[in-house]
């Protein structure tokens, strides 16, 4: 029996350690940091995710059999480096496959070199350079900021000073760091997020997900991490999906075993469906949030072989199993985000709610309350044979859930509905 260690503390970890508690191989979760709601299922230890050396030595200390990483943070600071260093088992990539999501261009150049399917760019470190550039070309323009932003880094600007203005944060005055802009074209069409397992060049694909991106119904408001998410696209065909697996997916987990720094863990697809055919948004080296809360309840078969077989670079016995179900969930936010918010207010009626309810950022107080405690709080999820009944479902969870400093969209999946 195996003592797992998952790193991380939002809805994306709490999803990961639900599913590491149906496994009859696994006889003790620990959660570094967690939250209020993984603490119902796991050990939560407070160790920030990016503290290599405080999580090397807890996993030594206690003896954990596996390390399952959460957050691209963690990655990027080489923390699957070091445990495999030290002879300790982790899920999760090194630090050099993690550029698949912590470098822009080293993405874009990648996709270029082995053909796969993505929108055509430049890429710039002179302010005067990429302002002449973008200047004569058509709007809008997108510019993405060549570093980890925290999904901030990515502008998509209408018109000329909207541009000006943020090349000169990006490359001028310093706001991200010292950086590149990759200057790319402008695509359209729905996007969706196509998530695999991927061992060096063996991928195990995941069901696919849409995500909502901004704040408000009708997709208006600002950019976020993302408010809800669902499973069932109706706009993808099997055509579509066979091609992604195939030519983005697969392709792209052959071309970083070529370039020497092979995948260990998730790759994730940020893919849109253009009139020209599915190409490449963004890659991320790591579980979606909020994909993940709908991802991973229609997995049927036992998530640490999986994990297992990917850490130890071996087959899995068996690869994943997953329903043909399909699920809903709903983000719900405290008001203010992705801006400022209070922390800190009491949440009723978690004990009334009959489904999941994954908990992105929550804490409890002194007095045992359940209580606020970041940007996205709660997600409630439903799994079932429809998205017309899981919807209602959902919602239904979502009303009886009672706090004042929360806010959520209603209109989750109406690209499908
Ligand atoms: P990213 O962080 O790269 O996923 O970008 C954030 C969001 O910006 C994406 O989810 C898209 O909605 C949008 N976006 C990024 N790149 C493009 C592009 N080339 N064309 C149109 N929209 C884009
Ligand atoms: N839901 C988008 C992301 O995890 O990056």
């Amino acid at each position: 029996m195996a003592k797992v260690l998952v790193i991380g503390g939002g809805g994306r970890e709490h999803a990961i350690v639900e599913a590491l508690s149906r496994s009859p191989q696994v006889e003790k979760i620990y959660c570094a940091p967690g939250n209020a709601g993984i603490a119902r299922l796991a050990t939560c230890v407070p160790i920030k995710d990016t503290d290599v050396d405080s999580l090397l030595a807890f996993a030594g200390k206690e003896g954990i059999d596996l390390t399952v990483v959460g957050p691209e943070a963690a990655l990027s600071k080489g923390i699957a480096d070091r445990f495999r260093a030290a002879g300790l088992r982790i899920f999760g990539h090194t630090q050099a496959a993690a550029r698949i999501e912590t470098s822009k261009e080293f993405a874009k150049r990648l996709m270029f070199k082995y053909g796969i399917p993505t929108a055509s760019y430049r890429s710039f470190t002179s302010y005067e350079d990429a302002i002449g550039y973008v200047s004569g070309r058509p709007f809008p323009a997108v510019l993405k900021y060549d570093g980890l932003a925290a999904g901030k880094g990515v502008v998509i600007a209408a018109d000329l000073p909207e541009a000006d203005a943020a090349l000169r944060d990006m490359l001028l005055d310093g706001k991200f760091g010292e950086g590149k802009v990759v200057v790319e074209d402008y695509l359209e069409g729905p996007e969706f997020s196509f998530m695999c397992f991927a061992s060096g060049s063996r991928v195990w694909p995941m069901p696919l997900a849409q995500d909502h991106k901004r704040a408000f119904d009708g997709d208006k408001g600002p950019n976020t991490g993302g408010m809800g998410a669902y499973t069932g696209l109706p706009f993808i065909t099997d055509q579509d999906r066979e091609f992604a697996l195939h030519q983005i997916l697969e392709k792209t987990a052959a071309a970083m075993v070529a370039e020497g720094c092979p995948l260990s863990g998730v790759l994730y697809g940020g893919l849109m469906k253009t009139p020209d055919g599915i190409k490449v948004i963004e890659f991320n080296a790591r579980f979606g949030d909020p994909e993940t809360e709908v991802v991973l309840p229609l997995m049927d078969s036992d998530i640490y072989d999986i994990f297992s077989a990917v850490a130890d670079s071996v087959e899995p016995q068996a690869g994943p199993v997953w329903s043909d179900d399909v699920t809903m969930g709903v983000v719900m936010a405290s008001r203010g985000y992705p801006g400022n918010y209070p922390k800190g207010i009491v949440i009723g009626g978690l004990d009334k709610v009959e489904t999941s309810v994954y908990h992105m950022g929550t804490a409890k107080d002194a007095d045992g309350n359940i209580v606020t405690a970041g940007g996205r709080v709660l997600m409630p999820v439903v799994r079932g044979r429809s998205l017309d009944t899981v919807r209602d479902e959902v919602y239904g969870a979502v009303r009886s859930i009672r706090c004042d400093g929360l806010f959520y969209r209603t209109d989750i999946a109406h690209w499908a509905l």
